[in-house]
């Protein structure tokens, strides 16, 4: 579909959702350091959508948003069984993509029926290779198993993306290992930046733990060659071909803010719209839920350009929001 046909509102500067991002649940089984500051693991929000309202509600933004490509996430999209009435169901929208991203931790048994399901490539959240440096950060789970998982969804022919968040006081000298973990079995490693979100928006441990993109580079210039390649318009992640075989990303959320591309929805797993990770503002998709398809379909449009309002004209600004609960 192209902008011009597609449904939905498009901004000032020319910018219409297209990719939507869900959080089934806010619980997790980690509670990483950057993004949980209690430590507290598996907590939901407090009126989570059942999986029926959940379907429900995607079905709707399918329809009236333009949406073309959608990422499951959390919390930990694995910890709930709303994941397992949902993804099958989602897989027969006829969209362009549905993917999900996961720590990996619950990952390993469920491959098999996620690629029957014609689930095509899955992001997979790893910080670090060491499994002491694993546990420190991650506070939960088990570094054994998530490599685990990766091998399965490999053998199961999937296309696998890690994402690592680099911080400064714990997984800066994994920067390099973890990259030839990932180009030693074919998948593309993305970095993403360090981001003033929940209790790091205002403390002094973000600008001590930030790394940037330039310092990535840097460290991975040490040991390989590689040049910045051309990445798709609406992608937030700059890419770098590596001489020799490979390639991997560098999502630079401060060093090279894509706000002016960015073509996100997220539903939170309240029920919540946002349109933005900087900015808290949200409009409620729940009382739609209890409406006939087409009043439901008819009351769109407003939320939906209120939520459009909230994106950043040019760069990511921090927020109060914690990660989990909006997803990544
Ligand atoms: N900055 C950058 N990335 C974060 N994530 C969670 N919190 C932050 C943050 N403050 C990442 C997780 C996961 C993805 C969904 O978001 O590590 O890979």
């Amino acid at each position: 579909m192209n902008s011009a046909s597609a449904p939905g509102p498009v901004d000032r500067f020319g910018r219409r959702f297209r990719n939507l991002r869900v959080s089934l649940t806010a619980a997790c089984n980690y509670a990483c350091t950057y993004c949980v500051p209690d430590g507290k693991r598996l907590l939901r929000a407090d009126r989570e959508l059942d999986a029926e309202q959940m379907l429900r509600a995607i079905e709707l933004l399918v329809a009236g948003a333009g949406i073309d490509r959608l990422r499951l996430t959390g919390g930990e999209p694995l910890v709930t069984p709303k994941f397992d009435y949902l993804f099958p169901r989602l897989m027969d929208l006829g969209l362009e993509d549905v993917s999900l991203t996961t720590n990996g931790q619950l990952l390993g048994p469920k491959v098999p029926l996620l690629a029957a399901s014609g689930l095509q490539r899955i992001n997979i959240s790893l910080d670090t290779l060491d499994p002491k440096a694993f546990r420190a950060l991650a506070r939960g789970g088990d570094l054994a198993t998530v490599l685990a998982a990766i091998d399965a969804c490999l053998d199961a022919g999937l296309k696998v993306k890690l994402n690592m968040v680099p911080v400064r006081s714990s997984n800066r000298s994994q920067i390099e290992p973890m990259l030839r973990y990932a180009l030693d079995r074919g998948m593309e490693l993305r970095y993403i930046e360090l981001m003033r979100m929940g209790h790091l928006s205002h403390s002094a441990a973000f600008d001590q733990d930030f790394i940037g993109m330039e310092e990535i580079l840097a460290l991975i210039g040490e040991h390989h060659s590689f040049e910045r390649t051309e990445a798709p318009f609406d992608s937030t992640a700059r890419r770098f071909a590596v001489a020799g075989g490979g390639a991997f990303g560098i999502i630079p959320n401060e060093s090279e803010p894509f706000c002016s591309s960015c073509t996100r929805l997220r539903l939170s797993s309240e029920g919540d719209l946002y349109g933005c990770l900087s900015s808290s503002a949200h409009q409620a998709l729940r009382p739609l839920l209890a409406l006939p398809r087409e009043e439901a379909l008819a009351q769109l449009p407003a939320l939906l350009e209120a939520t459009l309002k909230a994106k950043q004209p040019v760069a990511f600004t921090g927020g109060t929001m914690v990660m989990k609960f909006i997803g990544g």
